[in-house]
């Protein structure tokens, strides 16, 4: 009796879990079928969504395109070294995400700082032609290209920062020594020379020869053989002539911040955004040469004796004075901040009516 007992109960059970394993694989399909139509919804929805974010984005950029009539503006930024310009170059590089457009960086072979007449032909062509770039910023330790010498009749617009040319030099020569606190591990040309600007200029050394002053001039006097001669008055009456009529804008280092916010109010298509950068983002200090020693006065008078600092210093002071004047006519400086003085002219008189 006992074991039949048992054969039926374990044919039960046995018949019992079968029905359940059965019905339970009927369930996990279900399941999973339901899951995977459930994926296939929130796919589509995501898809939706993408879709409606590139709307908006389309609109957005069509709403830019008829605002502004600037997005095919090409800006270039001719740096001289040792001005304050990586600083600056950094705050073009972190808004031009945010304010669509490109940043490029003109490399030049073996740190020249003018291009063969072929080379002004292919870059010009280039950069007018590249119309996926635009707009954009290009930046480069380049001298001035006159584009209108070239038969174009669109010229970018040029913007440049300059510094007191013996406080550059002077960050030069410690710079090739010590290098800076930008890229602190980078062996520099000179590391292992000690010499301090004092005694190179006493014993009349290559390093420090006023010749080495001859470079923000040539910088914006350009590609005429004159301009990089040392000392040569011509190259520094086209250098003026270029700064007021045919860049927007030069700065000085000394005064980064207010040349950025001429820019903001000037460009804000590009610049939107900058003066807050500045003031209170990382960019906001300038790299510094380490190790550097302030000269002695009398190193400074024999470097100020000679012609070519006079040409150059000439010209930094012709440009610090454009700079104050279109600074004071753009803002109201009151109180330490940055009022613009606004639209100061309307029209009138609007005829035939
Ligand atoms: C310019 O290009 C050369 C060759 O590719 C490279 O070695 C150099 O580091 C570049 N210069 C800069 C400033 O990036
Ligand atoms: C400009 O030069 C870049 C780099 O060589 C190249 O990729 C681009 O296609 C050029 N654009 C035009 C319009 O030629």
């Amino acid at each position: 009796m006992q074991g039949r007992h048992a054969g039926v109960i374990i044919a039960v059970v046995l018949f019992s879990s079968g029905y359940l394993f059965v019905h339970l694989l009927g369930e996990v399909s279900r399941l999973y079928n339901d899951t995977s139509k459930l994926e296939r919804v929130v796919a589509k929805l995501q898809l939706d969504n993408i879709e409606i974010a590139h709307r908006h984005l389309s609109a957005a950029s069509y709403q830019d395109n008829t605002a502004q009539n600037d997005d095919d503006l090409i800006l270039i930024y001719n740096r001289v070294p040792k001005t304050g310009s990586t600083s600056f170059a950094g705050i073009a590089y972190d808004l031009c995400k945010k304010n669509k457009y490109n940043v490029i960086h003109i490399n030049i072979t073996k740190n020249g700082h003018t291009l063969s007449l072929p080379d002004q032909v292919r870059f010009i062509a280039n950069i007018s032609e590249w119309t996926e770039k635009k707009p954009a910023l290009y930046h480069g330790h380049l001298a001035y290209v006159e584009f209108s010498r070239f038969g174009l009749d669109k010229n970018p617009l040029y913007i440049n920062i300059i510094r007191d040319p013996l406080d550059r030099l002077v960050s030069y020569y410690y710079f090739v020594r010590y290098g800076d606190d930008f890229r602190p591990s980078v062996r520099r040309r000179k590391a292992g020379n000690t010499e301090t600007f004092d005694d190179c200029v006493a014993k009349d050394g290559s390093d420090c020869d006023p010749e080495n002053l001859w470079l923000q001039i040539p910088f914006f006097c350009g590609h005429s053989a004159e301009c990089w001669t040392p000392g040569n008055r011509w190259a520094l009456e086209q250098a003026k002539f270029h700064l007021v009529n045919k860049y927007l804008l030069v700065g000085i280092t000394e005064e980064l911040g207010d040349f950025i916010a001429v820019l903001e109010a000037t460009l804000p298509r590009f610049f939107h955004g900058a003066v807050e950068l500045y003031n209170f983002g990382r960019k906001s200090h300038l790299r510094k040469t380490s190790n550097k020693v302030q000269p002695k006065p009398e190193t400074l008078e024999k470097i100020q004796e000679s012609q070519v600092w006079k040409l150059e210093n000439e010209f930094y002071e012709f440009a610090v004075e454009q700079f104050h004047f279109i600074k004071h006519q753009t803002f109201d400086l009151t109180n330490g901040a940055y009022v613009e003085k606004g639209n100061r002219f309307h029209y009138e008189k609007i005829r035939p009516r």
